[in-house]
C-alpha cells in the first residue's frame, strides 16, 4: 500500500467533488484528497489535506487559513512549499519553515514539496537546489518522523506531460531518502498510463498527482495501480 495524494489546485466545485469522492472508494493505496478550501467540506469518506497554510497562529493575516483552521475543518495533512507557490507567492524556505511548523504545532501532517527547475537541473544543480530545500527540515528532525512525507517534484514535470526517467527519479529519491530518512512521492505528469510504472521503482512510496486528479475514470485508475 502506498501513498496517493490527489492536488485539485485551483479546480474543482461540488458536483466533481462528489464524484471523485466516488471514485476514491475501494482504492488500493492510502488516498488523501486536497481540494480547494471551499471544497473542504464536501468530502467524506476519504482522508483529507489542504495545499497550504498560513504561517502564524492567528492575527491580522487577511486571506489566510491557519494550520489549527484547517485541522478544525478535518484535514489530517498538509501540502507545504508547492512550486506553484513558491513560483507566483515568492514563497521562500525560510517562509515554508515557519508553515511547517505551525503545521506540525496543529497536529497536521505535512507533505513537504521539492524539485529543480528545468535550468537548474541542466546545470547539474538537482541534487544541491533539493538539499537546499530539504534544509528547513533540520531543526525538527526528532518528532517528524511520522508526521511528514517529501514529494519530489521537478518542476519541469508539473503539468508538462514531461517525465523524468526511471533513473533520474530513482537517483533523486535516493539522494532525498538519504539526507531526510523520510518517505518520498513523486510529483509531475502522473497519468493512468505511468502510475504503476513509477509506484513499482526503487524508493518511491507514493504519487502527488495534480491534472490527473480531477478526471474521476482517470483517478480510479491511478487509484488500482
Ligand atoms: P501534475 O501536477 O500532475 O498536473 O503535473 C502535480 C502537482 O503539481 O502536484
Amino acid at each position: 500500500m502506498q501513498w496517493i495524494f490527489g492536488n485539485w489546485k485551483m479546480n474543482g466545485d461540488a458536483a466533481l467533488s462528489k464524484a471523485l469522492v466516488a471514485a476514491s472508494m475501494g482504492a488500493k493505496h492510502k488516498v488523501v484528497l486536497c481540494p480547494p478550501y471551499t471544497l473542504l467540506h464536501t468530502i467524506q469518506g476519504v482522508t483529507l489535506g489542504a495545499q497550504d497554510c498560513a504561517a502564524s497562529a492567528e492575527g491580522a493575516f487577511t486571506g489566510d487559513v491557519s494550520a489549527k483552521m484547517l485541522r478544525a475543518a478535518g484535514c489530517e495533512w498538509v501540502i507545504l512549499g508547492h512550486s506553484e507557490r513558491r513560483q507566483h507567492h515568492a514563497e521562500t524556505d525560510a517562509l515554508i519553515a515557519k508553515k511547517l511548523e505551525q503545521a506540525l504545532a496543529a497536529g497536521l501532517k505535512v507533505v513537504l514539496c521539492v524539485g529543480e527547475t528545468e535550468a537548474e537541473r541542466k546545470a547539474g544543480q538537482e541534487q544541491a537546489v533539493v538539499s537546499k530545500q530539504l534544509s528547513i527540515l533540520a531543526s525538527h528532525k526528532p518528532q517528524i518522523t511520522n508526521h511528514l512525507l517529501i514529494a519530489y517534484e521537478p518542476v519541469w514535470a508539473i503539468g508538462s506531460g514531461l517525465v523524468p526517467t526511471a533513473e533520474q527519479i530513482t537517483t533523486m529519491h535516493r539522494h532525498i531518502a538519504k539526507q531526510t530518512g523520510l518517505q518520498v512521492l513523486y510529483g509531475g505528469s502522473v497519468k493512468p498510463e505511468n502510475a504503476a510504472e513509477i509506484l513499482a521503482l526503487e524508493g518511491v512510496s507514493g504519487l502527488l498527482v495534480g491534472g490527473a486528479s480531477l478526471q474521476p475514470e482517470g483517478w480510479k485508475k491511478i487509484l488500482q495501480s
